[in-house]
C-alpha cells in the first residue's frame, strides 16, 4: 500500500482517441518507409511498454512485420527531475548489424537517454537507425537531439499515463495527464 502521494494527475493533455489516431498515423509513416525491409524496434523499458503495444499491432493492420526488442534504462525513481545521466541496464539479444533499427521510447525529455542508447547501439554497426518518441518535451533539452518520428509535443510539465509514470505509478492510465503541481513557469 502507498502512502499519500504529493503530486496525482491532473488536466488530460492527450485523450485515448486522439493518441490511437496519431499511433495509426506513425504506423502508416513506418510501413511506407520501411514495407519489404528487415526492421527491429528497440523499445526503452518501461515506459515505451504500451505504445509499443498499440504500435505493433497497427503495423500489423499496416502489412509491417518486424521484430522486437527491448533496452531497460535508469529511469527518474521518484523524482520528476532528470538525473543528468542514463545508465543501460539490461541490453538487447537480437543482432543489429546491417539491420534497419527503430528505437522507440515514450517522451524526449533532456535527450539523455536517447543519445546514450543511440550511442551504445552504433557499436553494432546497424544499417540504419531512426528514433521514434510518443512524446517530444524539446523546453528541457539539454542535448542536441531530436527524433524522427514524434506522436506529439508537450509543454514543459511532468505527464503520466499511457505508459508513462511517476514513481511507478499511473502507466495504466488510457491517456496522457498532466502530474499536477509540476507545472514550470520558466
Ligand atoms: P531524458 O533522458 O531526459 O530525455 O528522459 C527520458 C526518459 O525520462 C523518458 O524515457 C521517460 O521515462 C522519463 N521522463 C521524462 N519526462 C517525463 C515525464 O514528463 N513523465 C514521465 N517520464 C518522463
Ligand atoms: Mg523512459
Amino acid at each position: 500500500m502507498k502512502t499519500q502521494q504529493s503530486f496525482m494527475p491532473g488536466k488530460v493533455l492527450i485523450d485515448k482517441n486522439t493518441i490511437s489516431r496519431r499511433v495509426d498515423e506513425i504506423a502508416q509513416e513506418i510501413a511506407n518507409e520501411y514495407k519489404g525491409q528487415d526492421l527491429v524496434m528497440l523499445a526503452l523499458l518501461r515506459g515505451s511498454f504500451v505504445f509499443l503495444a498499440d504500435l505493433i499491432r497497427s503495423l500489423f493492420e499496416h502489412s509491417m512485420p518486424l521484430t522486437v526488442d527491448f533496452i531497460s534504462v535508469s529511469s527518474y525513481g521518484d523524482s520528476v527531475v532528470s538525473s543528468g545521466s542514463a545508465v543501460i541496464e539490461h541490453s538487447h539479444k537480437l543482432k543489429l548489424k546491417g539491420r534497419q533499427v527503430i528505437i522507440v521510447d515514450d517522451i524526449l525529455d533532456t535527450g539523455t537517454t536517447l543519445a546514450a542508447v543511440k550511442e551504445h547501439l552504433l557499436k553494432e554497426e546497424p544499417a540504419c537507425i531512426k528514433t521514434c518518441v510518443l512524446l517530444d518535451k524539446p523546453a528541457r533539452r539539454n542535448l542536441p537531439v531530436t527524433a524522427d518520428i514524434i506522436g506529439f509535443t508537450v509543454e514543459n510539465v511532468f505527464v503520466v499515463g499511457y505508459g508513462l509514470d511517476y514513481d511507478d505509478d499511473y502507466r495504466y492510465l488510457p491517456h496522457i495527464a498532466e502530474l499536477d503541481g509540476t507545472k514550470s513557469n520558466d
